[in-house]
């Protein structure tokens, strides 16, 4: 969750970093801090707290100078405070690290240096780095030579070779103003090119006001930006690299809060344009046909695959266990779906007959790429269904489905969710039409109710007030069940999810069929069970299994297809919200419109 944002170049950098570092606030954080590089000196400010914390210390004690890296901490290895926050710096001072990963060997690198008399200020595992830097550039360097960029890259290289785990590193030295070093292994960092000046930054919203042109670094990759260029170098071997620059299609607007009260709010409403931006050109009703041209899968290939693998995390393993449904029933396909934490550590089955597609709304997450890594290691072809163009999976995948969603800023999942469900139903017909497992009649439904989806989940928004004030009811609920079936069941998962991440609310994801088996024994009236019961082959099953809630006295609040009057009658009836049409039932049941997931007239073949 931790922020980076380097620059060099004309303007003053603090004011160039505290700005990135404020667009990089979604994120979390609970310190943060920059070092400034002014001639051969630096200087440094930290604060605990929020960014007013560090521009209010900024104000009183300016930093001046065209050359810089800040950062924003949550706190993994010591507690938040300001010797914790980064930068970190070296027993000379002079060597000044940013960090986000995790330094895996830190306590065996820390021991090693004490015993040579290295004091630590942090108890963070970051400033090993430093002070390995430090103790390489001293090795290197007869005083009182300068510093030269080459000698500091060899020795950030040096330092670099000792180090375990994962890093996005933002590095400077006083003895070496003329640059601002970058480094990755893991984790994002991004180089962003203006004219006579460059950027570091861990994520692109940090830029995008400055420039949309970015060099995506690669694991292993050392970036040495200076005002008049960027040089990349492998890590491993130091030799010079070449990579790409990728126009970024995002502006910095998008990346705003455009008036809404934060970010994740402004992402749920902007769902029927992510979902129309990501269906647009995709789907031929005409001539049923599905067009998805960075497939970059032949039609042969796809006929041929034994087996798909879908691997991936947290929400975007949830649309994964969704998909399960559709390619099994639809593509007629063996489709197994995997935590990537789980698969990169099994050994899992998997090899050159295969397919191994990738979600991730990032396209950064380090186990889904372990995942990828591993899958083409055993001959497998990948696929990454991502959001973010020039990201690793983006590139690393053979295919690829981008979701054009625009910036996910908001820390929890909401329109990336929605918008990788689009594609998979796309891909699902796709894989549908070529193997021709679908009557055509079907295909059409599909593709008919998928065009409409903007416009329903516009329609589904409209409860909002109705949704808060089943909110303002039940948060001072501790628990929560959430219940739902076949497709509805990661949809269950994935509210819990919802719900712990956001509102610190213990909640957990059932297939509703298993409430007898053990669960049902929590349902009281303080166990809420939120039910995703709409209308379509398991609904009957669904209800069941809510009388059983309801025999024991739970309260259920139902998610429902519009008109449903069989599920506002299993209790009382009354209404929760009389100001909104949509919004009915007893003790909290919500009538929603068509769900996301079911075409609307005729159920699909589930
Ligand atoms: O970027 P990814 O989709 O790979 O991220 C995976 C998970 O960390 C992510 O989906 C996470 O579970 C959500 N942000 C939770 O809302």
């Amino acid at each position: 969750m931790c922020g980076i944002v380097g620059y060099i170049g004309k303007e003053e950098a603090s004011e160039v970093l505290l700005d990135g570092l404020r667009r990089l606030e979604y994120r979390g954080y609970d310190s943060a801090g920059m070092v400034v590089l002014n001639g051969n000196t630096l200087e440094i400010r930290r604060s605990v707290g929020k960014l007013a914390n560090l521009e209010a210390h900024l104000k009183k004690h300016p930093l001046t100078g065209h050359a810089g890296v800040g950062h924003t901490r949550w706190a993994t290895h010591g507690r938040p405070s300001e010797e914790n926050a980064h930068p970190h710096r070296d027993a000379t001072g002079r060597v000044v690290v940013v960090h986000n990963g995790i330094i895996e060997n830190y306590m065996a690198l820390k021991a090693g240096l004490q015993a040579r008399g290295v004091k630590f200020e942090s108890q963070t595992d970051t400033e090993v780095v430093a002070h390995l830097v430090g103790e390489a550039i001293a090795r290197r360097r007869q005083a009182p030579v300068p510093l030269s960029p080459p000698l500091f890259v060899e020795a950030v290289r040096e330092a670099l070779s000792e180090i375990k785990g994962t890093y996005a590193l933002g590095i400077v030295s006083a003895d070496c103003p003329e640059v601002v070093i970058g480094a990755r292994r893991e984790c994002p960092l991004l180089v962003g090119v203006g004219e006579n000046e460059f950027f570091l930054a861990s994520d692109a919203p940090a830029i995008l006001s400055r420039t949309r042109n970015a060099i995506f670094l690669q694991d292993g990759d050392l970036a040495v930006l200076s005002r008049e260029k960027v040089l990349l170098f492998s890590i491993e071997t130091g030799q010079p690299i070449e990579r790409k620059t990728t126009y970024l299609p995002w502006d910095a607007l998008q990346a705003e809060k455009a008036g809404y009260r934060h970010f994740m709010l402004k992402e749920i409403f902007e769902q029927p344009r992510s979902l129309e931006d990501t269906l647009r050109g995709r789907l031929d009703i005409n001539e049923l046909k599905v067009h998805l041209d960075t497939l970059k899968l032949s039609e042969e290939q796809i006929k041929k695959f034994r087996k798909m693998t879908i691997v991936a995390c947290g929400t975007s393993y949830h649309a994964g266990l969704m998909a399960r449904y559709l390619f099994e029933s639809w593509v007629q396909a063996p489709c197994d779906v995997e935590i990537a934490s789980e698969f990169r550590y099994r050994n899992p089955l998997i090899g050159p007959e295969d397919l191994l597609v990738a979600i991730s709304q990032s396209g950064e997450t380090a186990d889904t790429i372990a995942a990828v890594r591993h899958a083409k290691g055993k001959g497998a072809t990948t696929l990454a269904i991502c959001n973010s163009v020039g990201s690793t999976l983006y590139r690393e995948c053979h295919g690829k489905i981008l979701t054009h969603c625009g910036p996910e800023i908001g820390v929890a999942s909401t329109k990336a969710f929605t918008a990788q469900l689009a594609v998979l139903y796309v891909l699902a017909l796709y894989g549908a039409l070529l193997r021709g497992t679908l009557p055509r009649p079907d295909v059409e439904n599909i593709m008919r109710n998928l065009l409409h989806l903007s416009r329903w989940v516009g329609e589904a928004l409209k409860t909002d007030a109705g949704v808060a004030a089943l909110a303002k009811k039940y948060f001072h609920s501790r628990n929560f069940l959430f219940l739902g079936r076949n497709l509805n069941y990661p949809i269950a998962l994935e509210g819990a999810l919802k719900l712990k991440e956001i509102s610190y609310i213990h909640a957990e994801g059932y297939p509703s069929g298993e409430l007898k088996h053990g669960p049902i024994a929590l349902i009281d009236e303080d166990m809420p069970v939120i039910a995703i019961a709409t209308q379509g082959r398991v609904y009957d099953k669904v209800m069941t299994n809510l009388e059983e809630v309801s025999a024991r006295g739970g309260r259920v609040i139902a998610l429902a297809t519009v008109g449903d009057t069989r599920i506002t009658a299993l209790t009382s009836g009354h209404r929760l919200d009389a100001g909104h049409p949509r919004i009915h039932g007893p003790r909290g049941q919500c009538g929603a419109a068509p769900t996301v997931g079911l075409p609307h007239r005729r159920p699909p073949r589930l």
